[in-house]
């Protein structure tokens, strides 16, 4: 087992990554010296056939816990699923002793998390992540649900106390939620690190990857999120740069409606667009191309569907988080490793995407 201190502005937490560690349960939230005089344990249906019941029965057998299940997949980020789980909260007496496991992908954590951030104030959590995408969602805090107007945009920052990261879960995981997972690794290693990038390059399918690597992945992809995270707990600065192909990205999910594409499919799609206006404004030298055959042979999308109108996808990027006065914000890459935030108007942002997408047809 590997472990890495988490350490924020707010709180210092560890997280520990290891195959079959999650049979360790008891003894690591043991060590944490929490109060934890009630466990609401937050999972999803699909997860819950693999992992719940062992999980339940583990803690069961020290604390008080209640097991509550909520549908797989990007819809239970929403109003009703969070007023289900205060509900469930309240009926179990949970009270500022009390804490929640979220047990699941990126979706448990960010809606275990928001429940947990607004319980009473908020109250203690802790993540048992199952996705490889959790690397990243798991780490730096940020809770949310979705509006039908866009993701995320109703949400806190709240760390867990601690994350527990099993990989041995990741193998029941279905391929195209590991290329999920994938496309934000990819992320990390654009914005930090070119030797960590170039090994990834040798990756040409999703189902060869190896346990090392898939280790060997999970931890620097947590690595360079904490390191961030760690200078920048509330975005006001750096963190910002972690936003590299999500402003397309998250436009691309709203508009193909939630659940329709993954995250990380949506997010491979936006950094290629994200590389291609950094070519054009700061002549960013990559072979683009190439970054394009490999996503490709991954599996990721590497064009927008047809009937979905540019217009529709800027006005999706206007009312992003991170738009400000009308101004949408960008993270570029000036080389691998070196990226920056830069502010466009819609009109420009509009035309180069035009520009993009005649690119993809030829
Ligand atoms: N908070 C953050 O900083 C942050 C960062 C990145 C992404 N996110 C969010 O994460 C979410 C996506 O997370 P995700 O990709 O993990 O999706 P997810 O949680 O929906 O999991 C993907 C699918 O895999 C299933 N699954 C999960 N673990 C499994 C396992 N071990 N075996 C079999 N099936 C399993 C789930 O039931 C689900 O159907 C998005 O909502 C995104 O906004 C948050």
């Amino acid at each position: 087992m590997k472990s890495l201190q988490i350490e924020t502005a707010s709180l210092t937490y560890p997280i520990f990554i290891g195959e079959g560690i999650r049979k360790n349960a008891v003894e690591l939230l043991s060590s944490l010296n929490l109060p934890m005089t009630k466990i609401l344990l937050i999972t999803d249906d699909e997860v819950d056939k693999h992992y719940g019941e062992e999980l339940f029965n583990l803690l069961h057998s020290h604390w008080s816990v209640k097991k509550v299940t909520v549908p797989s997949g990007e819809q239970a980020k929403s109003i009703d699923m969070f007023m289900k789980l205060q509900t469930e909260a309240i009926q179990f007496h949970l009270d500022r002793s009390s804490c929640m496991i979220a047990l699941g992908g990126g979706v448990i954590g960010d809606l275990a998390g928001f429940v947990a951030a607004t319980f009473m104030r908020g109250i203690d959590y802790l993540q048992f992540p199952t996705t490889l995408l959790a690397h990243d969602s798991a780490v730096g805090g940020k809770v949310a649900i979705n509006h039908q107007l866009g993701k995320n945009l109703v949400g806190a920052f709240h760390q867990p106390k601690a994350v527990i990261y099993d990989t041995g879960c990741l193998a029941t995981l279905p391929d195209k939620e590991m290329r999920s997972g994938l496309a934000e690794v990819i992320k990390h290693a654009f914005i930090h690190d070119e030797a960590f990038l170039k090994d990834l390059f040798t990756i040409d399918s999703i189902v060869k990857i190896t346990t090392e690597q898939l280790n060997d992945m999970i931890y620097k992809g947590v690595s360079i999120k904490a390191a961030i995270v760690s200078q920048d707990e509330r975005e006001e600065g750096i963190r910002a740069y972690l936003n590299f192909g999500h402003t397309l990205g998250h436009a691309v999910e709203a508009e193909y409606g939630y659940g329709e594409m993954t995250h990380g499919d949506a997010v491979a799609l936006g950094m290629q667009f994200a590389l291609f206006v950094s070519e054009q404004v700061l002549n960013c030298p990559l072979d683009r191309k190439h970054i394009k055959n490999w996503l490709k042979k991954l599996g990721f999308p590497v064009k927008l569907k047809r009937e979905v109108s540019t217009e529709s996808l800027v006005n999706r990027m206007m009312s992003d988080k991170k738009t400000r006065g009308g101004i949408i914000q960008f993270v570029l890459l000036d080389q691998i490793g070196s990226v920056s935030l830069h502010s466009f108007k819609a009109e420009e942002i509009e035309r180069w995407l035009n520009v993009w997408r005649m690119e993809e047809i030829e």
